[in-house]
């Protein structure tokens, strides 16, 4: 299927391009297939890279070698809610192995896999940046931190149930204070 941007984001492409000089265009690869990749579903396909490309003048190779050197873009489709688990050692530390399973038992797939519905997909990442709150874990945009095996079941019954998700911290930590402070 061909991909082309929205009338939309061609408007947030122009605004984008103005910040890099003439000569410098391609250097907006990256906020290019970032929309992209928000607009064909969270994936970028084929055509979506072909079409980053075209607006860049690059040739299709280059852009493919960025999309596919950084773990936040997706050359295959993904779920609606792409769950990503950090399981670097701080939060292996903090017993990611069992939010692992426990997020593998709850959706019914492997790491790597998508549910049937195509809701969930579920992959292992490396660190998310949030190691003081370990465990965490990413869905789409938003982090879920100091995780335990009951919260992460709450928060996909809240998805599957279409309930406001509370972000961050589900232990109630301020930003990354200690609970005692
Ligand atoms: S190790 Fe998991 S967020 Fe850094």
């Amino acid at each position: 299927m061909g991909f082309a941007f929205t009338k939309k984001n061609l408007a947030i492409i122009e605004g984008i391009l103005k910040k890099y000089p003439e000569d410098r265009k391609t250097s907006a690869v990256l906020p290019l297939l970032d929309l992209a990749q928000r607009q064909n579903d969270g994936w970028l396909s084929p055509d979506a890279i072909e079409a980053v490309a075209n607006f860049l003048n690059m040739p299709e190779i280059r852009v493919f070698e960025v999309a596919s050197f950084y773990n936040m873009f997706n050359l295959k489709p993904v779920g609606k809610y792409h769950v990503q688990i950090c399981g670097t050692t701080p939060c292996m530390l903090r017993d990611s192995e069992n939010i692992i399973k426990t997020c593998e038992n709850e959706l019914g797939i492997k790491i790597g896999e998508t549910t049937k519905d195509s809701l969930f997909t579920l992959s292992e990442v490396e660190c998310l940046g949030a190691c003081v709150n370990a465990p965490v874990i990413q869905i789409n945009d938003d982090f879920y931190e100091d995780l335990s095996p009951e919260s992460v079941k709450e928060i996909f019954q809240k998805i599957k149930d279409g309930k406001k998700l509370k972000i961050g911290s589900q232990m109630n930590r301020q930003c990354s204070k200690a609970t005692s402070c």
